[in-house]
């Protein structure tokens, strides 16, 4: 079985990406191949500052492997240095639909609120395509914003063994359904676009007062909440405290007893205290950067075999040679 994700340097990694994507992808890389890549071609609909970008690609290299992603399991790579991504990108542009991608959230979402999207970002689930068809990936773990995405791969996939003969293998998305939406601090979907995130790797005091700062109702201590699971710090709690702890926090609140300001002292040491290792790898590899570099330089070497040898049966199927 393989399996394959990406995920962009776009910005600092969040609890939305650990958990929506992070986490399934590390656990995954017991079970079969597994291909991990930094999209760094697709932060370019998005993100326009260079610096910026070969910042945050080292940092989403450091974070995943800070998180358990292993090189010695995983592929690990960095999108831009396969040019075959774009190369298989074209080909498979020549099948795609407009009407497939003007129906894209992607598009929609960022054109509807009037930001001004480039023909990049239109063409942006044709690349993602690309990236899963090009290792034959049957699995591709991601939230749930992205299961659009691989149906248009798969559409495109069925399109293309149709019209040139059996050539690609048809993926499936793998969403796990408990973290398909991890909220963020105002309970709208976690998101770096909406301000609302808690970083995996965020600062100490910074965290800490984003945290005490979710805002509760207004009812006292004492009240009995009947709608404790409703509860956006029991939500989060759920994912980063063993679960009795969590079950003992809700059962707390439901009951009567449990101030907000408790509660949310004690998802901040949980949050803490989940990501210590992880912290403590994630300084180590900042201080050996090389070792870093060399991972990604290796996994591009691991993952060019498989590519181009992907993209030849493409090219061959569709007469380019
Ligand atoms: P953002 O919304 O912050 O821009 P991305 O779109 O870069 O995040 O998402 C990267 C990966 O993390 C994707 O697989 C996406 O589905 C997952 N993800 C992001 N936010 C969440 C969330 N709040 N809940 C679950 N998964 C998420
Ligand atoms: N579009 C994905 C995101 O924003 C990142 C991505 C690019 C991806 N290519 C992919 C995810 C291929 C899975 C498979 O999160």
């Amino acid at each position: 079985m393989r399996i394959l994700s990406g995920i962009q340097p776009s910005g600092t990694l969040h609890l939305g990406n650990y958990f929506g994507m992070m986490q399934p992808a590390i656990a995954l890389q017991e079970k079969g191949e597994a291909f991990y890549f930094i999209a760094d071609y697709h932060s370019m609909t998005s993100l326009f500052d260079a610096d910026q970008r070969r910042k945050n690609t080292l940092d989403v290299a450091l974070d995943f492997l800070a998180c358990g992603l292993d090189p010695k399991k995983s592929v690990f790579f960095r999108q831009s240095d396969l040019p075959e991504h774009t190369e298989l990108a074209w080909i498979l542009s020549t099948l795609t639909p407009m009407s497939l991608l003007e129906k894209c959230h992607s598009f929609k979402d960022k054109s509807a609120k009037g930001i001004p999207v480039n023909h990049g970002l239109f063409a942006y689930p044709v690349l993602m395509a690309a990236d899963i068809l090009l290792y034959d990936s049957n699995i591709v773990p991601v939230g749930r914003d992205q299961k659009q995405h691989v149906e248009v791969t798969r559409d495109i996939a069925i399109k293309f063994n149709e019209q040139y003969g059996p050539t690609f293998v048809i993926p499936e998305p793998k969403i796990r359904e408990e973290v398909a939406v991890v909220p963020g601090t105002d309970g709208q979907k976690m998101s770096k676009s909406y301000g609302n995130t808690i970083e995996i790797f965020g600062e100490e005091k910074a965290i800490r007062k984003k945290i005490m700062g979710i805002k509760m109702d207004s009812r006292l201590p004492e009240e009995p909440k009947p709608d404790a699971d409703k509860n956006l710090a029991i939500q989060l709690l759920k994912l980063v405290a063993p679960a009795e702890v969590a079950a003992d926090f809700e059962n707390r609140l439901r009951a009567g007893g449990l101030g907000y300001g408790d509660l949310k002292k004690g998802l901040f040491e949980h949050y803490w205290n989940h990501f210590a290792e992880a912290r403590k790898k994630r300084a180590e590899l900042a201080a050996n950067l090389d070792y870093v570099n060399s991972v990604l330089a290796d996994g591009a070497t691991k993952a060019r075999t498989l590519a181009q040898k992907v993209l030849k049966r493409a090219r061959k199927a569709s007469g380019l040679e």
